[in-house]
Protein backbone atom coordinates (compact mmCIF):
# COMPACT_ATOMS: atom_id res chain seq x y z
CA UNK A 1 0.00 0.00 0.00
CA UNK A 2 2.85 2.72 1.01
CA UNK A 3 4.66 1.51 -2.17
CA UNK A 4 2.21 3.15 -4.31
CA UNK A 5 3.31 6.00 -2.60
CA UNK A 6 6.66 6.83 -3.92
CA UNK A 7 8.13 4.99 -6.96
CA UNK A 8 10.18 7.92 -9.06
CA UNK A 9 13.52 7.95 -10.66
CA UNK A 10 15.87 10.55 -9.27
CA UNK A 11 19.11 11.52 -10.70
CA UNK A 12 21.85 10.79 -8.26
CA UNK A 13 25.56 11.34 -8.82
CA UNK A 14 25.85 9.28 -12.13
CA UNK A 15 22.79 7.08 -11.68
CA UNK A 16 19.47 7.49 -11.80
CA UNK A 17 18.34 6.38 -8.58
CA UNK A 18 14.86 4.82 -7.17
CA UNK A 19 13.19 5.60 -4.17
CA UNK A 20 10.75 3.35 -3.01
CA UNK A 21 8.57 3.89 0.30
CA UNK A 22 9.79 0.58 2.42
CA UNK A 23 7.07 -0.72 4.92
CA UNK A 24 7.45 0.06 8.01
CA UNK A 25 6.19 -3.49 9.46
CA UNK A 26 9.67 -4.66 8.59
CA UNK A 27 11.34 -1.95 10.24
CA UNK A 28 10.80 -3.19 13.51
CA UNK A 29 9.14 0.01 15.02
CA UNK A 30 5.94 -2.73 15.22
CA UNK A 31 7.56 -4.50 18.26
CA UNK A 32 7.88 -1.76 20.04
CA UNK A 33 6.02 -1.79 23.59
CA UNK A 34 3.51 1.07 23.91
CA UNK A 35 4.48 3.93 26.08
CA UNK A 36 3.61 4.35 28.96
CA UNK A 37 1.18 7.17 30.91
CA UNK A 38 2.84 10.68 30.77
CA UNK A 39 3.35 10.93 34.52
CA UNK A 40 5.98 7.93 34.12
CA UNK A 41 8.30 9.67 32.85
CA UNK A 42 11.26 11.58 34.90
CA UNK A 43 10.54 14.97 33.48
CA UNK A 44 12.18 17.25 36.33
CA UNK A 45 15.29 16.15 37.52
CA UNK A 46 16.29 17.30 41.23
CA UNK A 47 19.67 19.40 41.35
CA UNK A 48 22.47 19.36 44.83
CA UNK A 49 25.25 21.67 44.97
CA UNK A 50 27.38 18.21 43.93
CA UNK A 51 25.56 17.99 40.76
CA UNK A 52 24.52 20.94 39.30
CA UNK A 53 27.81 21.97 37.71
CA UNK A 54 28.06 18.68 36.04
CA UNK A 55 24.25 18.41 35.09
CA UNK A 56 23.61 21.98 33.87
CA UNK A 57 27.04 23.97 33.30
CA UNK A 58 28.92 20.73 31.17
CA UNK A 59 26.01 19.81 29.59
CA UNK A 60 25.39 21.37 25.69
CA UNK A 61 21.79 20.88 26.22
CA UNK A 62 19.55 23.96 27.37
CA UNK A 63 17.72 23.95 30.93
CA UNK A 64 15.29 25.48 32.87
CA UNK A 65 15.75 25.41 36.75
CA UNK A 66 12.44 25.69 38.90
CA UNK A 67 13.26 26.93 42.84
CA UNK A 68 10.54 25.41 44.47
CA UNK A 69 10.26 25.06 48.68
CA UNK A 70 9.14 21.63 49.00
CA UNK A 71 6.47 21.19 46.58
CA UNK A 72 6.32 21.58 42.76
CA UNK A 73 2.83 23.10 40.90
CA UNK A 74 1.13 20.99 38.42
CA UNK A 75 1.42 24.15 35.91
CA UNK A 76 5.29 23.64 36.24
CA UNK A 77 4.67 19.62 35.96
CA UNK A 78 2.91 20.28 32.90
CA UNK A 79 5.55 22.68 31.82
CA UNK A 80 7.91 19.85 32.20
CA UNK A 81 5.71 16.87 30.04
CA UNK A 82 5.44 19.90 27.32
CA UNK A 83 9.26 19.95 26.74
CA UNK A 84 10.00 16.16 27.28
CA UNK A 85 12.98 15.60 25.40
CA UNK A 86 13.58 19.46 23.95
CA UNK A 87 14.79 20.93 27.05
CA UNK A 88 15.57 19.60 30.73
CA UNK A 89 14.13 20.31 33.67
CA UNK A 90 15.88 20.67 36.94
CA UNK A 91 14.29 21.41 40.43
CA UNK A 92 16.56 23.21 43.21
CA UNK A 93 14.77 22.36 46.71
CA UNK A 94 15.40 25.72 48.30
CA UNK A 95 14.60 24.32 52.29
CA UNK A 96 17.85 22.13 51.04
CA UNK A 97 20.08 23.46 49.12
CA UNK A 98 20.29 26.53 50.90
CA UNK A 99 24.03 26.25 49.55
CA UNK A 100 23.64 25.70 46.26
CA UNK A 101 20.76 28.93 46.00
CA UNK A 102 23.51 30.62 47.17
CA UNK A 103 26.25 30.28 44.53
CA UNK A 104 23.25 30.76 42.18
CA UNK A 105 22.35 34.03 43.62
CA UNK A 106 18.54 32.96 43.55
CA UNK A 107 16.38 36.04 44.33
CA UNK A 108 12.56 34.90 44.99
CA UNK A 109 11.48 38.26 43.65
CA UNK A 110 12.58 37.60 40.05
CA UNK A 111 10.23 34.41 40.16
CA UNK A 112 10.69 30.77 40.08
CA UNK A 113 12.31 30.01 36.36
CA UNK A 114 15.93 30.80 35.72
CA UNK A 115 16.45 29.34 31.98
CA UNK A 116 20.18 28.25 30.55
CA UNK A 117 20.22 28.37 27.31
CA UNK A 118 21.47 26.11 24.77
CA UNK A 119 25.47 25.86 24.40
CA UNK A 120 28.48 25.44 26.00
CA UNK A 121 29.31 26.29 30.10
CA UNK A 122 30.43 29.67 29.47
CA UNK A 123 27.33 30.47 27.49
CA UNK A 124 25.25 29.11 30.10
CA UNK A 125 27.08 31.24 33.16
CA UNK A 126 27.15 34.15 31.06
CA UNK A 127 23.72 34.02 29.42
CA UNK A 128 20.96 32.91 31.77
CA UNK A 129 17.82 34.77 32.47
CA UNK A 130 15.09 34.87 35.49
CA UNK A 131 11.58 34.27 34.59
CA UNK A 132 8.44 34.47 36.16
CA UNK A 133 6.42 32.51 34.49
CA UNK A 134 6.19 28.66 33.25
CA UNK A 135 4.64 29.94 29.33
CA UNK A 136 7.83 32.37 29.03
CA UNK A 137 10.29 30.11 30.60
CA UNK A 138 9.42 27.37 27.89
CA UNK A 139 9.40 29.90 25.09
CA UNK A 140 12.68 31.40 26.53
CA UNK A 141 14.35 27.46 26.88
CA UNK A 142 12.85 26.32 23.04
CA UNK A 143 14.10 29.53 21.71
CA UNK A 144 17.74 28.86 22.28
CA UNK A 145 18.04 26.15 20.48
CA UNK A 146 20.03 26.38 16.97
CA UNK A 147 18.39 25.14 13.82
CA UNK A 148 20.55 22.93 12.17
CA UNK A 149 17.86 21.57 9.92
CA UNK A 150 18.78 21.96 6.56
CA UNK A 151 16.24 23.98 3.91
CA UNK A 152 15.63 22.13 0.55
CA UNK A 153 15.06 25.96 -0.74
CA UNK A 154 18.71 26.73 -0.21
CA UNK A 155 20.51 23.25 -0.55
CA UNK A 156 21.00 21.12 -3.58
CA UNK A 157 19.41 17.31 -2.93
CA UNK A 158 22.56 16.09 -4.66
CA UNK A 159 25.07 17.63 -1.96
CA UNK A 160 22.56 16.54 0.82
CA UNK A 161 22.70 12.59 -0.12
CA UNK A 162 26.63 13.52 -1.20
CA UNK A 163 27.49 14.52 2.08
CA UNK A 164 25.50 12.00 3.83
CA UNK A 165 27.09 9.48 2.18
CA UNK A 166 30.25 10.60 2.60
CA UNK A 167 30.38 11.21 6.39
CA UNK A 168 31.95 8.96 8.63
CA UNK A 169 30.05 7.06 10.02
CA UNK A 170 27.82 7.49 6.72
CA UNK A 171 24.64 9.24 8.06
CA UNK A 172 21.03 9.00 6.69
CA UNK A 173 19.23 11.73 4.79
CA UNK A 174 15.58 12.63 6.81
CA UNK A 175 13.26 14.69 5.19
CA UNK A 176 11.01 16.86 6.70
CA UNK A 177 7.55 17.80 4.50
CA UNK A 178 5.89 20.64 6.58
CA UNK A 179 3.68 23.20 6.71
CA UNK A 180 5.27 25.64 8.80
CA UNK A 181 8.40 27.88 7.92
CA UNK A 182 9.63 27.58 10.77
CA UNK A 183 11.33 23.76 12.00
CA UNK A 184 9.53 23.00 15.21
CA UNK A 185 11.59 23.32 18.71
CA UNK A 186 11.29 18.87 18.60
CA UNK A 187 13.13 18.54 15.20
CA UNK A 188 15.54 21.06 15.92
CA UNK A 189 16.03 19.33 19.09
CA UNK A 190 16.21 15.93 17.71
CA UNK A 191 18.49 17.12 14.74
CA UNK A 192 20.86 18.90 17.17
CA UNK A 193 21.05 14.85 19.13
CA UNK A 194 21.03 12.73 16.00
CA UNK A 195 23.36 14.77 13.75
CA UNK A 196 26.53 12.29 13.69
CA UNK A 197 23.71 9.40 12.46
CA UNK A 198 20.83 11.37 10.18
CA UNK A 199 21.11 14.82 8.65
CA UNK A 200 18.00 16.46 8.45
CA UNK A 201 16.49 18.29 5.61
CA UNK A 202 13.14 20.21 5.87
CA UNK A 203 10.53 21.11 2.55
CA UNK A 204 7.72 23.82 3.31
CA UNK A 205 4.85 23.27 1.12
CA UNK A 206 6.82 21.22 -0.89
CA UNK A 207 5.90 21.65 -5.01
CA UNK A 208 5.69 18.67 -6.80
CA UNK A 209 8.63 19.39 -8.50
CA UNK A 210 10.64 19.50 -4.92
CA UNK A 211 9.17 16.24 -3.81
CA UNK A 212 10.31 14.48 -7.25
CA UNK A 213 14.25 15.92 -6.63
CA UNK A 214 14.03 13.79 -3.40
CA UNK A 215 12.03 10.77 -5.21
CA UNK A 216 8.35 11.21 -4.08
CA UNK A 217 5.59 11.17 -6.40
CA UNK A 218 2.76 11.67 -4.43
CA UNK A 219 -0.99 13.72 -4.46
CA UNK A 220 -2.55 13.28 -1.09
CA UNK A 221 0.35 13.87 1.39
CA UNK A 222 -0.54 14.61 5.09
CA UNK A 223 1.71 17.15 6.15
CA UNK A 224 3.52 16.76 8.41
CA UNK A 225 5.46 13.75 6.95
CA UNK A 226 8.88 12.35 7.31
CA UNK A 227 11.31 10.15 5.21
CA UNK A 228 14.37 8.48 6.14
CA UNK A 229 16.48 7.68 2.70
CA UNK A 230 17.92 3.87 3.00
CA UNK A 231 20.01 1.67 0.73
CA UNK A 232 20.53 -1.93 0.06
CA UNK A 233 23.97 -3.35 0.20
CA UNK A 234 25.53 -0.01 -0.22
CA UNK A 235 24.23 0.56 -3.54
CA UNK A 236 23.66 4.67 -4.34
CA UNK A 237 21.90 3.51 -7.38
CA UNK A 238 18.73 2.25 -6.22
CA UNK A 239 17.72 4.51 -3.11
CA UNK A 240 14.65 3.24 -0.80
CA UNK A 241 12.45 5.32 2.02
CA UNK A 242 11.15 4.74 5.40
CA UNK A 243 8.59 6.79 6.29
CA UNK A 244 7.00 7.77 9.25
CA UNK A 245 3.96 5.73 9.75
CA UNK A 246 2.01 8.16 11.85
CA UNK A 247 -1.01 5.78 11.99
CA UNK A 248 1.65 3.21 14.23
CA UNK A 249 3.85 5.58 15.31
CA UNK A 250 1.59 8.26 16.61
CA UNK A 251 2.12 12.04 15.95
CA UNK A 252 5.38 13.88 15.56
CA UNK A 253 7.08 13.98 19.16
CA UNK A 254 10.38 13.53 20.51
CA UNK A 255 9.86 9.91 21.37
CA UNK A 256 8.14 8.89 18.72
CA UNK A 257 10.60 10.17 16.33
CA UNK A 258 13.40 8.90 18.31
CA UNK A 259 11.76 5.67 18.69
CA UNK A 260 11.63 5.13 14.95
CA UNK A 261 15.33 6.91 14.52
CA UNK A 262 16.60 4.40 16.60
CA UNK A 263 14.62 1.39 14.89
CA UNK A 264 15.98 3.01 11.35
CA UNK A 265 19.13 3.04 12.85
CA UNK A 266 19.00 -0.67 13.81
CA UNK A 267 17.97 -2.03 10.15
CA UNK A 268 19.38 -0.33 7.89
CA UNK A 269 22.67 1.06 9.32
CA UNK A 270 24.50 -1.62 7.87
CA UNK A 271 23.31 -1.57 4.32
CA UNK A 272 24.35 2.36 4.16
CA UNK A 273 27.00 3.02 1.37
CA UNK A 274 30.59 4.11 3.07
CA UNK A 275 31.80 4.32 6.10
CA UNK A 276 28.54 3.08 7.94
CA UNK A 277 29.94 1.38 10.52
CA UNK A 278 27.49 -0.86 11.45
CA UNK A 279 29.97 -3.13 12.82
CA UNK A 280 30.47 -1.25 15.81
CA UNK A 281 28.77 -1.25 18.61
CA UNK A 282 28.88 2.52 19.23
CA UNK A 283 27.34 3.15 15.73
CA UNK A 284 25.30 0.39 15.55
CA UNK A 285 23.47 1.75 18.46
CA UNK A 286 23.92 4.75 18.65
CA UNK A 287 25.71 4.81 22.41
CA UNK A 288 26.32 8.05 22.83
CA UNK A 289 22.40 9.22 22.56
CA UNK A 290 21.17 5.83 24.46
CA UNK A 291 23.94 7.16 27.25
CA UNK A 292 22.15 10.83 27.55
CA UNK A 293 18.22 9.77 26.57
CA UNK A 294 18.53 7.05 29.26
CA UNK A 295 18.20 9.31 31.79
CA UNK A 296 14.68 10.06 31.18
CA UNK A 297 14.00 7.59 29.22
CA UNK A 298 14.32 3.67 29.48
CA UNK A 299 16.15 2.11 26.21
CA UNK A 300 16.31 -0.91 26.01
CA UNK A 301 19.73 -2.13 24.10
CA UNK A 302 20.05 -5.88 23.11
CA UNK A 303 22.28 -6.61 20.08
CA UNK A 304 21.55 -4.70 17.12
CA UNK A 305 18.26 -4.50 17.98
CA UNK A 306 18.43 -1.34 20.82
CA UNK A 307 15.13 0.19 20.67
CA UNK A 308 13.53 2.47 23.41
CA UNK A 309 10.93 1.70 25.25
CA UNK A 310 9.57 3.04 28.33
CA UNK A 311 9.33 5.29 30.68
CA UNK A 312 12.45 6.42 33.49
CA UNK A 313 11.15 5.97 37.30
CA UNK A 314 8.25 8.02 39.13
CA UNK A 315 8.63 11.53 39.34
CA UNK A 316 9.23 11.58 43.15
CA UNK A 317 8.24 15.16 43.06
CA UNK A 318 5.39 16.55 45.41
CA UNK A 319 3.02 18.35 43.63
CA UNK A 320 1.06 21.28 45.00
CA UNK A 321 -1.78 22.41 43.03
CA UNK A 322 -2.28 26.28 44.76
CA UNK A 323 1.16 28.29 44.57
CA UNK A 324 1.19 29.58 48.22
CA UNK A 325 4.40 31.72 48.76
CA UNK A 326 4.54 31.41 52.71
CA UNK A 327 8.25 30.20 53.27
CA UNK A 328 10.08 33.20 52.11
CA UNK A 329 13.70 32.77 52.46
CA UNK A 330 16.29 35.32 52.24
CA UNK A 331 19.12 34.74 49.94
CA UNK A 332 22.13 36.90 50.25
CA UNK A 333 22.74 38.47 46.48
CA UNK A 334 26.16 37.57 45.16
CA UNK A 335 26.50 38.15 42.12
CA UNK A 336 28.11 35.28 40.28
CA UNK A 337 26.24 34.81 36.78
CA UNK A 338 25.16 37.59 34.70
CA UNK A 339 21.75 37.38 33.31
CA UNK A 340 21.77 38.79 29.89
CA UNK A 341 20.61 36.32 28.08
C1 LIG B 1 21.59 14.96 41.79
O1 LIG B 1 21.89 14.32 43.01
C2 LIG B 1 20.75 13.98 43.80
C3 LIG B 1 21.24 13.47 45.15
O2 LIG B 1 22.17 12.45 44.97
C4 LIG B 1 19.91 12.96 43.05
O3 LIG B 1 18.75 12.63 43.78
C5 LIG B 1 19.50 13.57 41.72
O4 LIG B 1 18.79 12.61 40.95
C6 LIG B 1 20.72 14.04 40.94
N1 LIG B 1 20.25 14.76 39.78
C7 LIG B 1 20.56 14.42 38.53
C8 LIG B 1 19.98 15.26 37.46
O5 LIG B 1 21.28 13.48 38.26
C1 LIG C 1 4.52 11.16 22.29
O1 LIG C 1 3.30 10.56 22.00
C2 LIG C 1 3.13 9.28 22.58
C3 LIG C 1 1.83 8.72 22.09
O2 LIG C 1 1.85 8.63 20.68
C4 LIG C 1 3.18 9.42 24.10
O3 LIG C 1 3.06 8.16 24.72
C5 LIG C 1 4.48 10.06 24.51
O4 LIG C 1 4.48 10.29 25.89
C6 LIG C 1 4.67 11.38 23.77
N1 LIG C 1 6.01 11.87 24.02
C7 LIG C 1 6.26 13.12 24.38
C8 LIG C 1 7.69 13.50 24.42
O5 LIG C 1 5.39 13.91 24.68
Amino acid sequence: MLSSVIMMLIYFLLWGSVIATHNTENSGSSQTPALPPDEMYQDMFPLTKTNFTDCVLRNMDPWILIFHAGAVERAWKTMATRLRGVCWVGTVDVTKETELVTILAYDESKGPFRVFPYGDRNRKENHWRNIEDENTARAVCVRTIPDEVLNMEEEEVKDIFMDSFMAKPTRFPVFLLQVEEETSSTFKALAKRFAKYFTFTKLVRPSSKQLKSIGIEQDNLDLPDMFVVITKEGQTNELNAVRFDKQKLGYFNYTNVMEFLFSVNNNYRHELPGDNLAHVRKHAEMIEIVNIEKKRFDIVSAGSSARLTRSKSKDTHTVRNNGDNENKVNYPEIPGLRDEL
